[in-house]
């Protein structure tokens, strides 16, 4: 695991979009894994203003949401096809229908997971695939005690993660019980990974994530598994960070053909 740690939450969103300029640039057809919140805001931000200054395409890029809420309205403000559509899909220019969300309002919610899985892999596989982190330490909405050999299915939120996203809504009760989200397995299976975080409020769960002991207490922790995974904090989310001064140094010293040195990378 690379953990990279920025001057400030929008070095996070630079350093994270340099990773799928990167990949844009490489294929121009590539597959993206997306995520929602706050934290990969700062992603989208970056990647549209290289998208304005015509140094990225996004046209015939592929897409996959991580998760969906279940039985909130596609058109609701709220719902990840609605979010997804506002923060990425318009902003980048992609083609809407090469962009999916798991059907969270299917009559046959298993029904729909299955397919959600064999359209990810009738894409050839998410090439790279972006994460935030719950305070619980989840990942998509992968909650705590999630297996890591999960595929995307429904899942109850935490009473935890409800009243984290009630900001989003006009009353706390508005915040959907259940989702569907890709699974532990699913996610691990995409062959980058690339989790951001900022602020306090992240560091004791990306400090479990990143050295805390591999447990589906804290889904993030799956991450240690994975290959080529790189987590991009910013001060305030790394500040539990035990092992903070190596990963500075190691960023200091990557050899050059490490190195991503910003979104024109
Ligand atoms: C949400 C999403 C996750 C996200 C996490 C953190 O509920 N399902 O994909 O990473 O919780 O959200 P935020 O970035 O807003 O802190």
């Amino acid at each position: 695991m690379q953990v990279v740690i920025a001057d400030g939450p929008e070095e996070v969103g630079r350093i994270a979009a340099a990773k799928l300029a990167q990949a844009v640039r490489r294929r121009p057809g590539a597959v993206l894994g997306l995520a929602t919140g706050s934290s990969p805001l700062a992603i989208y931000r970056e990647l549209a203003v290289g998208r304005r200054e015509g140094r990225l395409d996004f046209s015939a890029v592929r897409a996959f949401a991580l998760d969906e809420y279940v039985g909130l309205p596609l058109e609701h403000p709220q719902s990840y096809h609605s979010v997804i559509r506002r923060e990425v899909v318009l902003p980048l220019g992609m083609d809407p229908a090469l962009v999916h969300v798991p059907d969270g309002s299917a009559e046959d919610l298993p029904g729909a997971c299955a397919a959600y899985e064999r359209l990810i892999r009738e894409a050839g596989g998410i090439d790279v695939q972006i994460l935030g982190i719950g305070r619980n330490g989840h990942i998509g909405f992968n909650e705590p005690t999630s297996s890591f050999a999960s595929r995307t299915r429904i899942k109850t939120l935490a009473p935890r993660t409800r009243a984290d996203n009630a900001r989003f809504f006009d009353s706390p009760e508005e915040v959907p019980t259940h989702c569907l989200t890709q699974g532990l397995a699913t996610i691990l299976e995409a062959r980058q990974l690339v989790l951001v975080a900022q602020g306090e409020a992240k560091a004791d769960a990306v400090a479990r994530m990143v050295e805390g002991p591999l447990t589906s207490m804290c889904p993030g922790s799956a991450l240690q598994l994975h290959p080529d995974a790189t987590v991009v904090v910013d001060e305030a989310a790394a500040s539990r960070l035990e092992l903070a001064d190596y990963y500075r140094y190691t960023f200091e010293h990557l050899p050059s053909w490490q190195r991503y040195d910003g979104a024109d990378g």
